[in-house]
């Protein structure tokens, strides 16, 4: 049995293959009648979405893609509409947890063909968090399939990008174009999910990456800079990390936008906000992108529009975030479809 936790677990092929799936799955939606007439791969099947955390657009595609392959999705929120859910081995349960994840996930998987999971950080401990415990627990006791809906990392996300990024220059080979991943600001600390993910994917995949922040307590964790350097060492791209915004930007192809919390202050963000505060003027504007080599521009979405990108790049014909966005329903399609789908 094999789950989607990692792009990193699977293989380039494998990758590709989930992607190709993918365009078909987007050209059968947009005929409609291809869908029918290729019959439905989740028929009779059904998928558990289970968010500790808000969504918007992963809920939607993923509710809407099961549908639409024959399959139901039933969504549960641990601790609103769902029972709190305890984690830890060994604890004894007389808090506010009501069942332990050993019973959840063996339970869903008597009803249900896959299970979903978002679960965030809790933002307190990096060493605790870091260990994507709610999604490795539920790939430990599920006996079926799951697929990482956003934790520590965001894999849906990455090949909904990739994609977006295939269609746009018109090829699946991205070899030589120079990507550029920027920290932008946010008023908030956010996780580093996003950001690990368009490192992992976009070396993957062989670019020129930069990764642009403000300062070194500002690279991600050294697992993904990690994978990272392996991704590069495989597929003959590079790697650098920069704080010169100008060069950064000057000849790129791709400028991928994303905030994040500066990892050495995880747990404790008092100190981090004033540094932080500092650093507005990362935000994507009409002048960074005059830069680039008319380079496109994205996001995972939801933007605070004029905090991390101004209104006219996200309203420029260079700005991809929609398309991506759409992407997201065609790819997870092509997961489930690989994970569980009749001819899987
Ligand atoms: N990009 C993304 O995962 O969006 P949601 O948080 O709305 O699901």
């Amino acid at each position: 049995m094999k789950h989607f936790l990692n792009t990193q677990d699977w293989s380039r092929a494998e990758l590709d293959a989930l992607l190709a799936s993918a365009r078909h799955m987007k050209l059968d939606q947009k005929s409609r009648l291809g869908e029918l007439l290729k019959g439905r791969p989740l028929e009779g099947k059904s998928i558990a979405l289970v968010f500790f955390n808000p969504s918007m657009r992963t809920r939607t595609s993923f509710e809407l893609g099961a549908f639409q392959l024959g399959g139901h999705a039933v969504v549960l929120q641990p601790g609103k509409d769902a029972w709190p859910i305890e984690f830890n081995l060994g604890t004894v349960m007389d808090g506010d947890t009501e069942e332990h994840i050993a019973e959840v996930a063996k339970v869903l998987g008597r009803y249900v063909d896959l299970i979903g999971v978002r679960a965030f950080p809790k933002f307190v401990d990096w060493a605790y968090d870091r260990q994507d415990i709610v999604l490795k627990s539920f790939a430990k006791y599920s006996p079926v399939p799951v697929i990482n809906m956003e934790t520590i990392t965001h894999p849906c996300q990455e090949l909904a990008h990739a994609l977006a990024l295939q269609e746009h220059f018109g090829t699946t080979d991205l070899r030589g174009k120079k990507y550029v991943l920027t920290w932008t600001y946010h008023p908030k600390p956010l996780n580093t999910a996003v950001a690990n993910s368009a490192l992992t994917i976009a070396t993957r995949l062989g670019m020129d990456v930069t990764l642009l922040c403000p300062t070194p307590d500002y690279v991600l964790d050294e697992r993904y800079m990690g994978w990272a350097e392996q991704n590069v060492a495989e597929s003959g791209g590079s790697l650098i990390v920069s704080h010169d915004i100008e060069s950064a930007y000057r000849g790129a192809d791709v400028v991928y936008a994303k905030s994040w919390g500066a990892l050495p202050f995880f747990g404790n963000w008092e100190p981090e906000k004033p540094i932080r505060d500092q650093y507005k003027h990362f935000i994507v504007d009409e002048a960074k992108m005059a830069l680039t080599n008319n380079g496109v521009f994205s996001h995972c979405l939801p933007l605070r529009r004029n905090v991390k990108a101004t209104d006219a790049v996200m309203d420029s014909p260079q700005c991809i975030a929609i398309d991506e966005a759409e992407n997201r329903l065609h790819v997870q399609k092509a997961i489930m479809a690989a994970l569980v789908g009749r001819d899987s």
